[in-house]
């Protein structure tokens, strides 16, 4: 994290925010700032945002459905970028007037710092966060990464910003948030393809289909709140576990942990994939899972299940 400059002063209780795109991403930062009230007023600009009632009536917000709608005293100190990637080309001419007061925050995967620049003006501020979807409970974790032109304390609101749904790190090299995007911003696909890996393979091993689900959810649940309680780096998690399982006993054997995926969203029709790295339609995921069950007689003695994930290396980023 950026040493922190103080902005919350005489003003933090006029601070004024304009949000583009209120989708999944969007509605959960929101939901963040408006819980931790960092703002007097968010526009909101979507065509049918998906916000509950609470927010939607909240005196805070106000939506429109078209940068035109967007009210004239609206005066943003930061535009917060959070349509898709493919929206993003025809969606920034209309924030372009914002640039000079306002730092722009994009959260798009894979829209460099030049690319977004290049839409809204060489000296725009702008700040990239990768955040993911445990934003949406408060439980996120998003990388940062700012222009130079991105003001001190504009780095600190945007901080406070994603803080509201998380933790926060800042990388200084840009380079580094396509990993980012492939670790955290795709992670939780991840973790949910294991979960439901586990819960499959225990219904093919014989459990009852929903109890095989429940298992699954409470063992990676539980086992996501004992990481982050052990005092155990990340590397040395599963041979700490290792320590614990009795032998002889039926277990789980990692058979081939792939390479975390990249998955993407599709692009639409007739349209280039948005992410460099990708090349190509998003990953079938669901079909590379393997599961091995070692059995003496009618004992299993030993399960392993594998991802076979092929690597997916972060390319450069597209040049804007
Ligand atoms: N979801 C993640 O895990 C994740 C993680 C890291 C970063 N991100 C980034 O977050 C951004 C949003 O992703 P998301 O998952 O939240 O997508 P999403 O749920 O589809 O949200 C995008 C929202 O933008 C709206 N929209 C479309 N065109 C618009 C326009 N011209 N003006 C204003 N709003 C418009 C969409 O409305 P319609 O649905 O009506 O088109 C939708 O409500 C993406 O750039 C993505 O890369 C997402």
């Amino acid at each position: 994290m950026i040493p922190c400059v103080a902005v919350d002063g005489p003003d933090a209780m006029g601070r004024r925010l304009l949000l583009v795109g209120c989708g999944k991403m969007g509605g959960a930062l929101l939901a963040g700032w408006l819980d931790s009230e960092i703002a007097a007023r968010i526009d909101v600009v979507d065509p049918a945002p998906a916000v509950g009632p609470a927010a939607a009536q909240h005196p805070a917000v106000r939506v429109a459905a078209a940068p035109d709608g967007v009210p004239a005293d609206a005066d943003p100190e930061v535009v917060v970028l959070a349509v898709k990637p493919q929206a993003m080309e025809s969606v920034l001419p209309a924030y372009r007037r914002f640039a000079g007061r306002a730092a722009f925050l994009s959260v798009a995967a894979g829209k460099s710092i030049g690319w977004l620049q290049g839409r809204l003006g060489a000296e725009a501020a702008v700040v990239r966060a990768i955040p993911n979807t445990p934003a949406a409970i408060g439980r996120g974790i998003s990388v940062l990464t700012a222009s130079p032109q991105a003001s001190p304390a504009q780095r600190d609101l945007c901080d406070r910003l994603l803080a509201a749904v998380g933790r926060v790190e800042w990388v200084a090299d840009e380079r580094v948030m396509d990993a980012a995007t492939a670790l955290s911003g795709s992670g939780p696909a991840y973790v949910f393809l294991l979960m439901e890996t586990l819960a499959r393979a225990g219904a093919e091993l014989g459990l009852p289909t929903d109890l095989a689900g429940r298992l699954a959810r409470e063992t990676v649940t539980g086992a996501a709140a004992l990481a982050a309680v052990e005092l155990v780096p990340v590397a040395g998690m599963l041979a700490h576990e290792h320590d614990h399982a009795g032998a002889g006993v039926a277990r789980w054997r990692p058979l081939d942990i792939g390479e975390p995926p990249l998955v993407a969203e599709p692009a639409a029709a007739g349209e280039e994939p948005w992410h460099p790295a990708l090349g190509g339609e998003p990953q079938a995921v669901h079909d590379l899972v393997e599961i091995v069950a070692h059995r003496d007689g009618d004992h299993i003695v030993e399960v392993e299940h594998g991802c076979h994930l092929s690597r997916a290396v972060p390319g450069p980023t597209r040049p804007g």
